[in-house]
């Protein structure tokens, strides 16, 4: 009789099988990301793959190698194809090969960091340091790991309503305390800022889009005026969303500018700096991020410009006790001790919204105590070199024009022989897109600059190299050519 029939539990019946084939899973990561250059970026799942994942649940369970079979068949060569060099769509990070080793450690042990007493809280605590360090941030904000910069936003705004409610919203609602709140940020913001204020129960509505300038920041005038119009008009304004790295073409607001606004009107400042914000650990981004540390708070990513294995999200908030009351709940159960597991001083989960939370901190304190801060600037700077070093292609080039200044690491570009309407260009430049990326050579997404259909380079890539870029030249070259003639 095994173990498992007296004792059913998941644990394995052979541990030395597990060991095998969990050496063999080590190895096929290290090969897998090693030769990631020679693969596809990204070909489409087949539908008789799209058919398999629609079986019923199993009733019976299948041994450890049939499953690791069956994942290498038909799931690891469909991946979105972020890992791979030569992807630049949305703002996709890489992951690291360590990185994924990291995550394997933190399910090793599998804590849970909503509270308690232990270890990986700690980690955690490290990790917001550091990014304090990194940003130059105020060292007294309390900070969050999140599952990314919309939960990090949406947490951000959360505390600024509840300041601006004095405290109020969270008992009575908005509809008493708020209902006339609004919010204003650049038509460049993220829509992670608009989906804050909808689930905020402040509507999209109360988030007022301000023009942006011709190098898509925020134009400070027109914000100035909205809000004391919005005053005139018996509205709470109460809270100003700038951009560390704009979605659409890298722009970075003027953050003091923002930030005499917010003093002169008694607003919270929250930055965006989903990707952004790591520019402030570059010299060279030293005037462009000035008074990025007169925010209240500040949101940003760790899956994509430090390049960490998805998910990983932070929010810093300067006034840790406005924090805290935005979201804090100790039930019964959830009581604090003065020893013990329960014994931790002022839990995570009074800082957001998840109870449950997974160890994020470990693989940030891993990546970033392996590499250190000084290959992370090194590899920042490449990519926004190798930014400009696409746009310099471009520029060389009759056909292509570039759409909107390069301040960061985003190239917006599109076709245009000068003889074609908007609405040719925007068919013509799809479909480039689309070729490009169902040839499995590159991958780049689309946006809209100022009216004009762009197709987008985002490189937080730390695998691209710059012959990467000259092949995503001759390829739109070749298939602009091949498009134009058919
Ligand atoms: C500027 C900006 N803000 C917020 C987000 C949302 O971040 P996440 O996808 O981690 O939720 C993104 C995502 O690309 C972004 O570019």
């Amino acid at each position: 009789m095994t173990q498992n029939s007296t004792n059913p539990n998941l644990d394995p019946e052979d541990w030395d099988q597990v060991k095998k084939i969990g050496y063999e899973m080590i190895d096929l990561l290290v090969e897998y990301h090693k030769s990631v250059a020679e693969r596809p970026v990204w070909q489409p799942t087949p539908q008789d793959v799209k058919d398999m994942l629609q079986e019923p649940v199993p009733e019976k369970g299948s041994s450890l190698r049939e499953v690791f079979e069956e994942f290498k068949t038909i799931i690891l060569p469909y991946p979105t194809g972020n890992i791979h060099p030569r992807f630049w769509g949305w703002v996709h990070g890489t992951g690291t090969t360590t990185g994924a080793l990291f995550e394997l450690l933190a399910a090793t042990m599998n804590p849970n960091t909503g509270g308690r007493e232990h270890v990986a809280n700690y980690v955690e605590r490290q990790v917001v340091a550091w990014s304090r360090e990194m940003l130059s941030f105020d060292p007294n904000a309390s900070g969050l790991l999140t599952s990314g910069c919309s939960m990090a936003n949406l947490t951000g705004l959360a505390v600024a309503r509840h300041v601006k409610s004095e405290g109020k919203v969270r008992s009575d609602g908005l509809i008493q305390n708020g209902s006339k709140f609004t919010v204003y940020g650049s038509d460049q913001l993220h829509s992670s800022i608009q989906k804050a204020a909808e689930v905020l129960g402040l509507g999209a509505t109360a988030l007022r889009i301000i023009p942006s300038n011709d190098r898509y920041q925020i134009d400070l005038d027109f914000l100035k005026n909205a809000i004391i119009s919005d005053i005139e008009e018996g509205f709470v304004p109460f809270a100003v969303v700038g951009n560390a790295g704009s979605v659409n073409t890298g722009a970075i607001d003027d953050f003091e500018g923002i930030a005499n606004i917010c003093t002169q009107y008694e607003l919270w400042f929250h930055i965006d700096g989903a990707f952004g914000a790591f520019a402030k650990l570059l010299p060279e981004y030293e005037g462009a991020m000035q008074g990025l540390e007169l925010a209240d708070s500040i949101a940003f990513d760790m899956h994509k410009w430090m390049y960490m294995p998805y998910e990983i999200g932070c929010i810093l908030v300067k006034h840790p006790d406005a924090h805290r009351a935005a979201f804090t709940l100790r039930p019964e159960y959830l009581s604090q001790e003065v020893r013990g597991l329960a014994s931790f001083d002022k839990w995570p989960t009074e800082y957001g919204v998840e109870l449950s939370r997974g160890f994020r901190a470990l693989k940030a304190w891993m990546s970033i105590k392996e590499h250190g801060v000084a290959k992370y600037r090194e590899v920042l700077l490449k990519n926004v070199h190798q930014a400009r070093y696409l746009e310099s292609l471009i520029e060389k080039t009759d056909q292509f024009e570039v759409l909107a200044p390069v301040s960061l690491n985003v190239v917006c570009f599109r076709y245009n022989p000068g003889n074609l309407s908007e609405k040719e260009l925007e068919e013509f430049n799809t479909e480039l897109l689309l070729r490009v990326q169902e040839s499995g050579i590159a991958v780049f997404s689309s946006t809209s600059v100022k009216g004009k259909y762009a197709l987008r380079v985002a490189n937080t890539n730390q695998r691209s190299t710059y012959s990467d870029f000259d092949l995503l030249l001759s390829t739109l070259i070749e298939f602009s050519g091949l498009i134009a003639s058919s």
